[in-house]
Formats: C-alpha cells, structure tokens, sequence
C-alpha cells in the first residue's frame, strides 16, 4: 500500500468513526412531546359525570380478605427444596417458605397494621378517569416556619409503605431550617390502592402527566418531587416536561439512558478513571461485570416488558408466589452479597412487618398485574421515540448515590440530562431501598437538597412562593 492510500484510508476510517459521535454529541434534543392534559384512562362512560372532589380514604383490611388470604397461605403445596448448598442464588429459597408463611398467616397483626398505615391522612381524588390515592401530611408549624410541598414517588415492587419511617423526620420542624415540608405520597397508578388505567399507553411520561394533575388539583402550582425506581423515572420525566413547576428533583437513582451517555460509558471502558472517580470506578466498571449483573438480574424486566399478564395469574393468586417474588428483589437490591445468606439477609435491613406492610399493598388490592404493566407501557418503541432522556432541564437536580444502587453515573454525565444538577451525595453503604432501609439518611438528605434548592432559588430571585 502506498502512504497516499494508507493517509486516505486513515481519513476515512476517522470520518467513519467521528460522523456518529459528532453527530451524538452536537445533534439537538428532540423537542418536547405533546402533551395532552386530558388523557382519559379510565371507562369511557365516566368521563360525562367525572368528579373531581378530594374524598378522605382509609385503609380496611375486611375480615373476608383476611380470611382468603390466610387460607391461601396454608393450602400451599410442598414447595420444591432448593439445591444443595444454595442459598439465594436460583432466587428465593423455598427453605425459607415457611417462617414467612408462619409470620403472615399467625403473626402478623393485621389490625395494628391497619392502624398503621391509617396514620396519616389518606386521600383519593379522581384524575383522568384514575381515582388515585395518596398520603398528605402537613405538619403544624410555628408562624415563621414557611410549609413548602414535596411529592415522593415509589417505585416497583415497593408501595407508600417504603416512607412509613421517613415521613416523620421528613416533616419534623427545627430551629435550623425556615421552612418545613408537607409531603404528598401517591399511589402509583396501577399500584396499590390507585386505579389501573382500562387501556394501554400509561407509560412512564403519561403518569408524569397524572402526577402534575394531582399536585394541580391540590393547589400546588410550584413543588418538589423526589423519587426512586419508577418513581425517579416519573419524577425526571415531570422535571423535563413541567419546568416551570418543579421546583427541585431529589432522586436516589439518577440515571439516563441517551446515547450520549452511553457511548462515554463505553468509551470510558479504555481507561475508567478519566469517566469516574478511582474510588467509585467499581460502581460502573469493569463493564462485563456489569452486564453480567444486569444478565442475571433483570429477567424480570424482560417478563414484565412484555407479558406481565401471564406471570400475574400466578401471583395474583398465589400469596406465597408474591412473597417469594417480590421479597427476591429486597434482598438481592439491597445488597448483592445477600443472595449468599442463607435468608437472603432480609431481616438484617427490615423487620417482617415492614415487608409484610409493603406486600399487603399489592394483596390486598390485587394490583401486582397492573403494577407490571408499568414496565410494557414503558419499555417499548412509543416512549423510545420520546427520547425524553435526551431532553435536558433547567430544573434543580440533587442526587443521593446508595453504595447498591442498580446503577450509578458520575454528575458531570448527569449533567447533560440534568443542567442544574447542584450536588451528589455518594453513601458507602445502602441499597436501592434507601427510605425503607436507611430513613435518617435519606430525610436528612432529602432536607439539604430542599434547602439547597431553596437558596438557589434565591439567589436567582425566582419566587417560590406558592
Ligand atoms: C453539597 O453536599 C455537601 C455534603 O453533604 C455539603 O457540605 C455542601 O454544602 C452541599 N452543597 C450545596 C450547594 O448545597
């Protein structure tokens, strides 16, 4: 080869490669989607009569329900013993069956629970055919103290329940702050004590649609959100579609899925300390370790994405399938190291009874099959083409990273996503269920990111008054 063709082909292999990222990194963000205000997800006939009060809700267990479900619990047949020397590894160990079953069919105090969960006002109000349900609690403040609204959003498998411990710190005065948060704590649609939509297409950026709406019809003009799981995914969806509403995102798992982001994170492979920090370098590489993590633990995603009607038969009928299923997932996301512990480690970061609570949220309303479809609404080619990910916002961004979170990104590529992103609190410790597992730490995080927000607001002269 001459060095003419070898200078030529090197030009060419250079364009080849340089075309695409030049065109991923400088290409501008698809514009905002419609938004339509009104989407109706619930029966037809309703829209004519739709009512809009707020109406007080509480939580009742009923005798019958209690009864069914402890028959159920008992009737199981011989689960299939595990394999030798296994503990969570093939997923949830059928050995540990049966002090579950024991606790939730004999222990469990039901009535004391639904006490508990009856603690703090309760609500259904409904939006867009939905009745949506939801925790406000506004605490009594002194005439200095200013309340300023915080929404907080719940993922899957988890419920309202997952703030049980946090709404008290959270909405504790103190002399050190001038304000104090009310919190509103929804249901999401679909889980728990919501309405399921009857259609498809509620996917991840209409259910930010029905989330603006109550905090709307509540009054709120200007608020705060927080979220994880899903509920960070709605809750960055709500940033990016409602700008000039949110007024700060407080997220335990920031992430964003643009193909800027990752093509850094492949590129960033070569040598990762010029991506991330050397000590947080293990949270995102090497990336085969991460692949194969997400290979052996996002089996579920795939089910869900795509038939989560068959696998909801079984546990919508099964009491001891649903408590395998979804008690897998607080014991591997909590810590991964759990999957060796002969009882997943469940109780090293919960109580059974905070379990149990999160589990009744989905036995008693019969909503694990409509919780799952959240993934199908999400994970398909409609919410793709979006490409909300891509769309930056303006509105202030506080990212709390747990040690086990399911993923982690340094800030300066949350950055693309999130302009205003303010600060990142990275814990050693912790897992993906950090409200439940870790309340202190996360209210006291939740706390300074309000405040944070607050001055940067100021200092903008933005009003944030309500
Ligand atoms: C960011 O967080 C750190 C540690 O929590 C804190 O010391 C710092 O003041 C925070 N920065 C802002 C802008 O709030």
């Amino acid at each position: 080869m001459t060095g003419k063709m070898a200078r030529l082909l090197l030009v060419l292999l250079l364009v080849a490669l340089g075309a695409p990222v030049y065109y991923i990194f400088f290409k501008s963000p698809p514009p905002l989607p419609d938004i339509d205000l009104n989407e109706w997800w619930g029966p037809e006939q309703m829209k004519t009569k739709h009512d809009t009060s707020l109406k007080p809700f509480k939580v009742k267990f009923d005798a019958l329900m209690i009864k069914d479900l402890k028959d159920r619990l008992k009737a199981h047949r011989p689960f299939v013993p595990a394999l030798e020397g296994i503990a969570f590894e093939y997923g949830f160990n059928s050995k540990q069956m049966n002090s579950w079953i024991k606790y939730w069919s004999e222990e469990y105090p039901f009535s004391e629970r639904e006490k508990v969960f009856n603690q703090y006002p309760q609500f259904k109000t409904n939006i867009q055919g939905l009745d949506i349900h939801f925790i406000r609690y506004k605490p009594q403040v002194p005439a200095n103290v200013e309340i300023v609204p915080l929404m907080l959003l719940h993922g899957w498998p988890g419920s309202v329940r997952e703030f049980d411990a946090a709404i008290p710190l959270l909405t504790a005065v103190s002399k050190e702050r001038n304000f104090a948060l009310e919190v509103i704590i929804p249901s999401l649609p679909g889980y728990g004590f919501s309405d399921a939509a009857v259609r498809p297409g509620l996917g991840a950026d209409k259910v930010a649609v029905v989330l603006r709406n109550l905090m709307n019809r509540l009054g709120f003009k200007k608020y705060y959100i927080q979220g994880g799981d899903w509920g960070a995914i709605i809750a960055s969806n709500m940033a990016t579609m409602f700008p000039q509403e949110v007024l700060g995102y407080h997220t335990n798992m920031a992430f964003s899925m643009s193909s800027r982001t990752t093509l850094i994170q492949t590129f960033g492979a070569i040598y990762p300390p010029s991506v991330v920090r050397s000590d947080l370098v293990d949270r995102m590489y090497p990336m085969s370790k991460i692949f194969g993590t997400l290979l052996e633990e996002l089996g579920y995603m795939h089910i869900q994405a795509t038939k989560p009607d068959t696998v909801g038969v079984a546990l919508s009928d099964s009491p001891s399938g649903l408590l395998a299923y979804i008690l897998e997932k607080f014991s591997t996301w909590t810590k991964p190291q759990y999957k060796l512990k002969a009882d997943g480690g469940l109780t090293s970061s919960y109580t059974r009874e905070q379990l149990i609570d999160n589990l009744m949220m989905y036995w008693a309303t019969n909503s694990i099959t409509t919780s799952m479809r959240l993934y199908s609404e999400t994970f398909n080619k409609r919410y793709a083409s979006l490409g909300l990910d891509e769309i930056p916002t303006p509105v202030p961004t506080w990212i709390l990273q747990a040690k086990n979170e399911l993923a982690y990104l340094p800030p300066w590529i949350l950055k693309f996503k999130y302009k205003n992103l303010i600060n990142e609190t990275v814990l050693d410790d912790g897992g993906h269920f950090i409200a439940m597992e870790m309340p202190k730490v996360f209210s006291e995080d939740v706390l300074s990111a309000v405040a944070a927000f607050r001055n940067w607001h100021k200092d903008r002269n933005v009003k944030t008054e309500l």
